[in-house]
């Protein structure tokens, strides 16, 4: 049998991610038994990485834009240039390999179009590079006009910042069960084991890999002494104040990184309740408690449907870790920069708000929610939670006093950090009268 050619899967791929369907996890998933992988996963994340500074190269290139029904063909062209551009692969077997994609793809006709574009950028690659770096943030950045104009809007001083760190590598960052082992203690088993790694400034059970690594080869991943989880997040269980004999929530749990890690941080919670609507997500949260030894009461449910899944017995705490842009982190979902569109941003603000208002019910008088998202945009972050504040007379947000992050007017926010740094991440603490 022939071996699939993964540059005509990595054009497919792309090509499904620009027509806006699945999300590239999804669609890698289908290939992880493919012998080269991680030339394919290495591609399709630079290609996602750089689309919008590769389109517009290949712009200069074309005589005049394919079709699209040629949209694969077209991303085999973004394909191959990211590997001429970006990875230590001889040209000559890159030219080679995508016209034989161009054949994969079941478009013959393409093969010279492929041939003659990539030696064309190889001839004029300095005057092509020239004309870059006069051009546009979009394009240098290589993010969506919509987004860039709406960073540099809200975030003037800190938007070119920003912007490159979303097209860093993100760094691994592991969480130490302090359970069952000390920070200094999984420094020193890394260190044995030959992994460099060190410790995270934010948050104490943070540690930060200097290569990533497979979860199986990590010491103590399958004793439960530490999981991956980006240090933003780890911040959340100090935030909520937990203590013994407390009823949590945790409203949007999957895959559960944080419902884990309330349960690491306080062991003797009365119950914590998980709810997701994806089943298949809930799952995973099953999964890390059974590897952790840890217990919640989990339910595939929809959280703002309250009549279905709440005995009516109020939480004293309740972590709302809603759906969002996800817009701090597209330096490990750089398909977010092709996928995201501006209509998505107003739906996911409609799920925040009716979320927030339906869950506040149950929240018990002198408890606190926990409202955070991995967004960086304020219409769903600190103006969903002044509009909540504009409809309920029982609620206070509460100042987070920290030396780390963006103080905001409801809250703080984190921005994308640099390879050493936290994803971007807001949180906002509302206490009931
Ligand atoms: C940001 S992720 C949660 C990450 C999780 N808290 C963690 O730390 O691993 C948001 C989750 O909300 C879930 N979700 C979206 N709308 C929901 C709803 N109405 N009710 C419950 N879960 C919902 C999604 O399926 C997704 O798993």
């Amino acid at each position: 049998m022939n071996t699939p050619n993964s540059r005509a899967i990595a054009a497919g791929v792309l090509a499904e991610l620009v027509l806006g369907r699945g999300s590239l996890t999804t669609q890698l998933n289908k290939y992880q038994d493919l012998p080269d992988y991680s030339l394919l996963q290495e591609t399709c994340y630079g290609c996602c990485r750089w689309f919008h500074l590769l389109d517009f190269i290949l712009s200069q290139l074309l005589a005049k834009p394919l079709k699209t029904k040629d949209i694969d063909l077209k991303c085999l062209l973004v394909v191959g240039l990211y590997q001429l551009r970006e990875l230590s692969i001889p040209d000559y077997a890159v030219i080679d390999e995508s016209v034989s994609a161009a054949n994969s793809l079941g478009k013959t006709w393409g093969k010279s179009l492929v041939n003659g574009v990539l030696r064309n950028y190889l001839r004029s690659r300095n005057e092509i590079e020239q004309v870059l770096d006069s051009d546009a943030t979009s394009i240098l950045y290589s993010h969506p006009r919509w987004l860039i104009a709406e960073i540099e809007k809200q975030w003037p001083q800190q938007a070119p910042q920003i912007f490159s760190n979303n097209n860093l590598r993100p760094p691994m960052t592991l969480r130490v069960n302090r359970c069952e082992k000390s920070r200094e203690e999984i420094l020193v088993v890394l260190a044995k084991a030959s992994i460099e790694a060190i410790a995270g400034d934010l948050a104490e059970s943070a540690v930060y890999l200097d290569q990533p690594a497979a979860v199986t080869t990590i010491p103590g991943f399958n004793e439960g002494w530490v999981s991956v989880q980006d240090e933003a997040s780890q911040l959340v269980p100090g935030l909520l104040e937990l203590e013994p004999n407390l009823r949590v929530l945790d409203a949007c749990a999957a895959p559960g990184g944080k419902t884990c890690h309330m349960l690491e941080s306080e062991h003797s919670l009365t119950e914590l309740v998980a709810l997701d609507l994806d089943s298949s997500r809930l799952s995973k949260i099953d999964d890390n408690l059974d590897r952790l030894h840890l217990r919640a009461t989990l339910k595939a449910v929809d959280a703002a449907d309250t009549d279905r899944w709440w005995d009516g017995q109020p939480f004293h705490r309740i972590l709302l870790d809603a759906p969002c842009s996800a817009t701090g982190i597209i330096r490990r979902h750089p398909d977010i920069k092709l996928l995201r569109r501006p209509k998505d941003i107003k739906r996911q603000m409609a799920a925040q708000h009716a979320l927030l208002q339906s869950l506040w019910p149950c929240l018990k008088p002198g408890g606190l929610l926990l409202y955070t998202t991995c967004s960086i945009l304020r219409q769903e972050n600190e103006e969903i939670i002044a509009a909540f504040l504009d409809t309920v007379d029982n609620a206070k947000h509460q100042r987070i006093a920290a030396d780390w992050g963006v103080e905001c007017h409801y809250g703080r926010q984190l921005l994308p950090g640099t390879s050493n740094g936290p994803d971007g991440f807001f949180y906002s603490l509302l206490r009931k009268d």
